[in-house]
């Protein structure tokens, strides 16, 4: 088994990165941003792309996870992609900080497109999920919730307008992108999303996700220690 977790920012990935001792693969994936992470899991090969950065800053967004992804399974030929990152939740549905939960589908929710039915199909993606997403959440007690994407870290009206119609409950910067390219590969992909920050608490996002960005990589990695004993065993 070989899994490759996408991940954007290198505070969400380093505490499972340290704690499997990974190695950097410097130049792996060269000319393009990413870096590798590589090692072992027990048996199972772990490979972490992180998307890279620019301007000295993690980049975040659909475009460099879809770089990432499609780069990543091209050269690494994962059995799995786990996207593992932080997101925003909402208080009303009783979400918390630092609570993890696993997708339960993907779709955009900032891609306003005029047009017939097939525009409207595409621009929002709804992507599925690997099919032993639900029972693994179920097994470790984790909540499910549907990750909705977009390109900014703010939430306007017509986002939350989306959201809602769509029944949304996590709110991503990589979730979809990461997804739609899984799906032209015919990749399984589990999504693991932590709460940085609750979008209906009247707080300032960005304040509220740097105050929070720690404690959700912690749990974040915590459940990512669980997941990946889970999946090495299958
Ligand atoms: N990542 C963490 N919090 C987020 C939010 N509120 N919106 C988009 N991406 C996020």
């Amino acid at each position: 088994m070989h899994i490759c977790y996408v991940v954007a920012m290198r505070a969400e990935a380093r505490p499972f990165v340290e704690a499997y001792g990974l190695s950097k693969v410097d130049g792996f994936f060269v000319p393009l941003p990413c870096i590798l992470y590589d090692g072992m899991a027990g048996d199972c090969r772990l490979s972490v792309v992180l998307n890279g950065e620019q301007h000295g800053t993690d980049l975040v967004g659909c475009e460099a996870a879809s770089v990432a992804t499609m780069a990543a399974i091209e050269r690494l030929h994962p059995d799995m992609v786990v996207n593992s990152g932080t997101c925003g939740a909402f208080k009303a549905q009783g979400a918390s900080i630092a609570e993890v939960f696993v997708g339960n589908g993907a779709m955009f929710h900032d891609r306003r497109v005029p047009g017939d039915d097939g525009f409207a199909t595409q621009s929002l993606g709804n992507y599925a999920v690997w099919d032993g997403s639900r029972a693994l959440a179920e097994r470790l007690g984790l909540k499910m919730g549907k990750v909705t994407t977009g390109s900014s870290l703010d939430m306007q009206p017509c986002d939350l307008a989306v959201i809602q119609q769509h029944g949304g409950q996590l709110k991503d910067m990589e979730g979809a992108a990461v997804a739609f390219v899984c799906s032209l590969f015919h990749t399984p992909l589990l999504l693991v999303k932590s709460v940085t920050d609750l979008c209906d608490d009247g707080a300032a996002t960005f304040e509220e996700f740097t105050k929070n960005l720690s404690a959700a990589s912690q749990s974040l990695n915590e459940a990512n220690q669980r997941i990946i004993n889970r999946l090495s065993a299958l």
